[in-house]
């Protein structure tokens, strides 16, 4: 089981990196454009290269910008040239159903060893499907399905279920996050990677009793510091003179 962050932004992948809970990256081009990146692939290349090396040999996810079959695999190709650890993510199909994308999948993973991400899923049998094309990662978005009323538990249970039973090498990533409890329900219910926004990572490590069971040690143990001092001050005072001129100790009483 492991934590993937879903987000472009350098700076909140470098400050949970540094805490050793993440175990990957994923972007789309909305997350990207969302954290300010413009510019077409040229711009796209530069952060993902930044992310790449800093997460390395953690895996970093990158979406094609295109669903023409012959470009998709052109652009699959280059995405995985960048660096050693890309996975090109690749929609289960395209806009209007096109279906050429497990082809695409299929062709990227066993001809040229790259390894895909398969992604905006809503429903157990595209992740079969997918897993069946051979990807490495089956991604479901949770929060979406959640979000047309229905319940992405049962999916992701199936799914988990159905990879098991046939053996399939694909894992997880339960995707489209919405709240912090997402996270533990999510590998509860068979996931095998939650892919997690930045503050709901930090919703999930802070919580209000705990601040106030620190403020509460902090207190007491600036407490206890300040009784020993009183006490070895008062110790002092109560000293024979005699003995504090030998020691060269000096006081004002
Ligand atoms: C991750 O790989 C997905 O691209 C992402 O979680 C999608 O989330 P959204 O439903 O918030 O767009």
């Amino acid at each position: 089981m492991a934590i993937f962050i879903d987000t472009g932004n350098i700076a909140e992948i470098r400050k949970f990196m540094k805490m050793g809970i993440l175990r990957g990256v994923t972007t789309n081009p909305s997350i990207l454009l969302k954290d300010g990146l413009t510019g077409g692939l040229p711009e796209i290349k530069k952060r993902t290269l930044e992310i790449a090396k800093l997460i390395h040999p953690y895996p970093l996810s990158v979406e094609v910008t295109t669903n023409d079959k012959d470009k998709m695999l052109e652009q699959a190709r280059n995405l995985a040239s960048w660096t050693d650890n890309i996975a090109v993510k690749i929609t289960i199909h395209g806009p209007e159903g096109e279906m050429h994308n497990l082809e695409v999948i299929h062709t990227l993973e066993h001809q040229f060893n790259i390894r895909v991400n398969v992604t905006a899923m809503m429903s157990a049998q595209q992740c079969l499907l997918a897993a069946f094309a051979g990807a490495t990662y089956v991604s479901l978005f949770c929060g979406r399905v959640n979000n047309m009323g229905y319940n992405c538990i049962d999916e992701l249970r199936k799914t988990r279920k159905l990879l098991d039973q046939f053996n399939l090498k694909s894992k997880i990533i339960a995707a489209s996050t919405r709240e912090v409890l997402n996270v533990v329900e999510w590998f509860e219910a068979g996931a095998h990677i939650v892919t997690i926004l930045p503050p709901l990572l930090e919703g999930m490590l802070v919580h209000p009793y705990s601040k106030e069971t620190v403020k509460q040690f902090l207190r007491d143990a600036q407490k206890s510091e300040q009784i020993a001092i009183r006490k070895s001050a008062e110790e002092i005072i109560e000293m024979p003179i005699e003995s504090l001129k030998n020691d060269s100790v000096s006081v004002r009483l």
